[in-house]
This record gives C-alpha cells, sequence and structure tokens, in this order.
C-alpha cells in the first residue's frame, strides 16, 4: 500500500490533496474510455530517480554524458514495443513523445510541409483534436479535409472518404478515433490512400491494447505510421509512441527532437519499457477480453433499459450512448451521474453540430476492468444508469450503492 510518508512530511497540504484524489478514485466509477490504473511496480519505475537526468538525442546520440543505462532502457523499450505488434527491423520506433497530441504533432512536422492537406475524422463524429481541428495546432498549421461517419447508421462509410479523398487529394490521411464504438478497417482506409498517393497514419491510442492482444485487426500491415498513447488501453503511463516504416526514421527522430521536444523523461520511457513488457503476459491479454466482455454486457444491459447507443452497440472498449431520446444532454447527464459517483464524459455524437452542448455521453470498460469488476458489475451499473437518467432517481440515494461496490474492488497501484 502506497502510504506517500516522506510527502506527508514535506509538504501535508498536497499529501492531503494527493490522498483525497486517490479515495476518491477508490470510491467511484471510472467509466472513462481513455483512463486506467497502473500496477504500483509502473509507480515505482516513473518515480524512479530516471527523472533526474537530461539525456536529449537518441541512444549512442546523446548531447549529455552519463547516458550508458538510458541508452539501454531507451532500446529496451523500444525491442519490447516491436515484440508486442510483431514488428521486424523494417519499422522504426520512437519512445519519446511526451504524449499523443505532441506525437501526432512530431509525425505532422516531419512529413509534412506546413499548409499541406491532411484528413483526418470529424471531432463531432469521433475524431481528436489532434486530427485537424481548427483550436489545435494540427488545423492551423495544416489545410484540413474532414471525413464523418454514416448519420443513418453511425459507422464509418469508406465509399464516402474514398470520394473525398479522392476530391481533395490530401498528402495524409488520419485513421483512428477517441469515441468511435467499431472496428476500424485498417486495410480499407490504406487501399484510399495509396489511390490518392497519401501517407496513412493510423492512431491507435484507444485501441492499442485490443491490438496487442490481437483482439482487434492490426493496421501495421497497412499503414506509414502508427501513433499510440500508452496510459489507455496499453495501461502504461502517461505517453506516446511513433511507430514508422523504416525510411520514415530518421525525418520522424528529428521531428521529436530537436522539431518539437527537448529531453526525453526518462522515467516514462522505463514505464513504457514495463508496460510492453506487462503486455506480454497472458494476464494481459485475459485483461483485454475482459474489457471486450465488460463493454458488450454494458452496452447490451444500457440497450435493454432503453438507451440509444451509436452504431447500436459496440466491437471495442468504448460505448456512446445517443441521449436525444430520453431529452436530456450529455452535459446534464455527466452531471447526474458524478453526483452518483458514476464518471463519464459528455462527448459529441455525429448528428451533432455544436461541441458546447453534446448530445452524447462516453462510457469504457478498460479502468473498471483493471479493478477486477465483471459482467455482473456491468449489469448493476447499467441498472444505475438507468434509474438516474430515465427514471430520474436520486443521484445522492444511488451514491451509497456506488460506494458500496466500488470500494470493495481494490485499486491498481494502492492496494496491491
Ligand atoms: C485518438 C487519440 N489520439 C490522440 C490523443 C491525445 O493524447 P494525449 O491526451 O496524450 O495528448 C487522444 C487522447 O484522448 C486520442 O484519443
Amino acid at each position: 500500500m502506497f502510504k506517500f510518508l516522506k510527502l506527508k512530511k514535506d509538504d501535508s497540504k498536497l499529501a492531503d490533496l494527493i490522498f483525497k484524489e486517490t479515495d476518491r478514485q477508490r470510491r467511484t466509477l471510472d467509466l472513462i474510455p481513455s483512463e486506467n490504473f497502473v500496477f504500483s511496480s509502473m509507480l515505482e519505475a516513473i518515480g524512479s530517480p530516471l527523472m533526474n537526468k537530461y539525456s536529449e538525442g537518441y541512444p549512442g546520440k546523446r548531447y549529455y554524458p552519463g547516458n550508458f543505462y538510458y541508452d539501454k532502457i531507451e532500446k529496451l523499450a523500444q525491442e519490447r514495443a516491436r515484440k508486442v505488434f510483431n514488428l521486424n527491423k523494417n519499422w522504426h520506433i520512437n519512445v519519446q513523445p511526451y504524449s499523443g497530441t505532441p506525437a501526432n504533432i512530431a509525425i505532422y512536422l516531419g512529413l509534412l510541409n506546413f499548409n499541406d492537406k491532411i484528413m483526418g475524422m470529424k471531432l463531432s463524429a469521433g475524431g481528436h483534436l489532434s486530427h485537424g481541428h481548427n483550436v489545435s495546432f494540427s488545423g492551423r498549421g495544416y489545410k484540413v479535409v474532414h471525413y464523418g461517419v454514416d448519420l443513418k447508421n453511425g459507422f464509418l462509410n469508406y465509399t464516402e472518404i474514398e470520394k473525398l479523398a479522392k476530391k481533395h487529394k490530401p498528402k495524409m490521411i488520419i485513421c483512428g478515433a477517441t469515441a468511435y464504438p467499431r472496428i476500424i478497417d485498417f486495410q480499407k482506409f490504406s487501399q484510399i490512400a495509396k489511390k490518392v498517393g497519401a501517407y496513412l497514419l493510423a492512431d491507435i491510442s484507444h485501441i492499442a491494447g485490443l491490438v496487442a492482444a490481437k483482439i482487434h485487426p492490426s493496421p501495421f500491415p497497412f499503414a506509414d505510421v502508427v501513433m499510440t498513447t500508452t496510459h489507455k488501453t496499453l495501461r502504461g503511463p502517461r505517453g506516446a509512441v511513433i511507430f514508422c516504416k523504416k525510411e520514415l526514421g530518421e525525418k520522424i527522430d528529428k521531428a521529436v527532437f530537436p522539431g518539437l521536444q527537448g529531453g526525453p523523461h526518462n522515467n516514462t520511457i522505463a514505464g513504457i519499457a514495463l508496460a510492453f513488457h506487462l503486455a506480454k503476459s497472458k494476464n494481459f491479454i485475459n485483461y483485454q477480453k475482459q474489457i471486450l466482455k465488460n463493454a458488450g454486457t454494458l452496452a447490451k444491459s444500457l440497450k435493454n433499459f432503453g438507451f440509444d447507443l451509436v452504431t447500436g452497440g459496440t466491437d471495442n472498449h468504448l460505448i456512446l450512448i445517443d441521449l436525444k431520446n430520453i431529452g436530456i444532454n450529455g452535459f446534464e447527464a455527466e452531471k447526474l451521474l458524478e453526483r452518483a459517483g458514476i464518471i463519464a464524459n459528455r462527448n459529441t455524437i455525429p448528428s451533432d453540430v455544436s461541441a458546447f452542448r453534446p448530445s452524447g455521453l462516453r462510457l469504457g470498460t478498460p479502468a473498471l476492468t483493471s479493478r477486477g469488476m465483471k459482467e455482473k458489475e456491468m449489469k448493476r451499473i447499467a441498472f444505475w444508469i438507468y434509474q438516474i437518467l430515465i427514471l430520474k432517481k436520486s443521484p445522492e440515494k444511488i451514491k451509497k450503492e456506488v460506494e458500496k461496490m466500488a470500494i470493495k474492488f481494490i485499486l491498481p497501484g494502492i492496494d496491491e
């Protein structure tokens, strides 16, 4: 059990806030699909003295002395990442990006010129801000064409995407999403990219754990560049990894450092090495399978209670509820559930025109699966959501039941 004893002595105010937040995590149900709980070994690796060192550059080519062990650790992270996704030496791997957004920006910086055209998924359809949204650098430094999903069924429509690509001829097509509950057909995206001579970037930040466990098709046979964050289904530290075809490696490395970043966060790189080590275990594969089972059960139960799901269900770790038929918006739903200790975020649904009052609620199962919850708990959670959002029961009453269930499960990292 992590006790933060020294922190309490040095800074009791901060220690108190961390204690309280840890307690909040224990007593609530985290259904945010991009969040997870790391193991205590991960907290040890990322809280280690590795954070003391500067090592700008890459293994064997550093701008500082004293990097003997950092070279070994960075290479270990790269080689373990290669093994997890079964990649041969034709793939180059960069484990230094600070997080997913800077990793995407580094990819654009490395492979494109400013004002080149990129084509990514619309935010309202489930794409990420860093895929060309106008509030992000990606939408300001580059010309952007956005594709959406079929408004009738919520699925990607590859015929439409191809038409759009042929019309606009982007230099890079980005596939991958932050709120898309279905399988992404990377082969189809690659065929489209090839037809228009575009690079294909697959952003698998959300689904990397599923891909590693081979329960979601892999983008590696089809994409030129694959990017993933390491803190979502991969259950590692907050960071990101870029995989690219060998011939693009130098451009990507130069874009990450010195193009965009300074010294790498060595403690995070050690955490990434550990995450990929753990991802080779049988436990990890079973964990990923349970994430899917839990999402399937949660989706089915919500549907049975009358909720309308975008695409009618899920193939992956997340679910998007369209709240229009029950007469509340995503913001109201998020707040009501939070009062009960159920943490799920508001989200746009494909037909939304504005992101300010989105009509959807996004739910995911990676974090609760890490706490050991299974189908039985998913059914109870669906029932509570139904009681609060449809039957309009008092969230404060449900909160007691939520807490009673939540504290029965360990908080990984803290209770192990
Ligand atoms: C698909 C996708 N790409 C990139 C990112 C950005 O990652 P970060 O928040 O680490 O910058 C996210 C984050 O949610 C994401 O879902």
